[in-house]
């Protein structure tokens, strides 16, 4: 696997596979590589001939009091995972190539009304630094499809209004979460969870599947069955931040029961903050 870390290699690499007639997908990551990850290596290997995946763990979209100095940077073993899994080019930037003015002076990106709920409504600035690095990498790799997992289900719906918005020539696929044999989310986040959080953590799962199955059953009193799930929440042992039941598209709060939905929640489990969805 080619690995590359300045602009103009990217380019010459990405110039040459055009030159052949590739099909290029691209991965765009933080590092920390777990299954999830790896998934999306697979699906992206599916669909192009060549695979570029980015890390760089984009301080833009960290908030202040938030884990940016401790998110773990294991680059040894995720070359080796995408070794592993046939990624043809790995991309890995630093702060100072992304932000060479400083992040308060980089042009931004912005998708209004999507970022502003769910997580945005908690993590101010986040979604602006998603965009904002996922808009520049694309700009640099310039790939025909780009794959995302939709354990972050607000952050895939933001990046294909963008896409749209922006007229960006580049199909967006959405891949399936992975989980754990107990059902938990992988996300590089769950290595912060002590042993006895670990063993707690699947109850965040077991509860949206319970809602879902309340949905399904008949229960159109969504915000009653948000109310309920945030109350076993706390009784599992987390701090719920939202549990919302929404339209798949616009991501508002459902009222219609006919409408697509998708469970969004987020909650602390000591100090760590999980997210996890379900569609219905
Ligand atoms: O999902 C992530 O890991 C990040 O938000 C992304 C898309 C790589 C942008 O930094």
């Amino acid at each position: 696997m080619i690995i590359l870390s300045t602009i103009a290699e990217l380019r010459a690499q990405i110039a040459s596979w055009r030159r052949a007639g590739e099909k290029i997908a691209f991965v765009p990551t933080m590092g920390n590589l777990h299954q999830g990850h790896l998934q999306l290596v697979d699906v992206a290997k599916s669909q192009a001939d060549k695979v570029l995946v980015s890390i760089f763990v984009n301080p833009m979209q960290f908030g202040q009091n938030e884990d940016l100095a401790n998110y773990p940077r294991t680059l040894d073993a995720d070359i080796a995972g995408l070794t592993q899994h046939h990624a043809d080019a790995v991309f890995t930037p630093t702060p100072q190539l992304m932000y060479p003015r400083g992040l308060d002076a980089q042009t931004f990106v912005e998708v209004p009304q999507l970022g502003d709920l769910h997580c945005g409504a908690n993590r101010p600035g986040h979604f602006r630094g998603v965009s904002t690095i996922v808009c520049k990498l694309f700009n640099l790799v310039q790939p025909d499809i780009a794959c995302f997992g939709k354990k972050d289900f607000q952050q895939l719906a933001i990046i294909r209004q963008m896409v749209i918005d922006l007229s960006l020539p580049i199909e967006i696929i959405g891949v399936a979460t992975e989980r754990a044999n107990d059902g938990l989310a992988l996300s590089s986040r769950n290595g912060y969870l002590t042993p006895a959080e670990r063993a707690k953590a699947p109850a965040l799962y077991q509860i949206l599947q319970q809602l879902k199955a309340s949905i399904i059953a008949g229960n159109h009193n969504y915000r009653a069955l948000e109310q309920q799930a945030k109350t076993q929440l706390t009784a599992a042992g987390f701090v719920p931040d939202y549990v919302n039941i929404s339209n798949q598209h616009s991501l508002t709060l459902a009222v219609d029961a006919t409408e697509p939905k998708v469970i969004l929640a987020a909650a602390k489990l000591g100090s760590t903050r999980l997210i996890d969805n379900l569609e219905l």
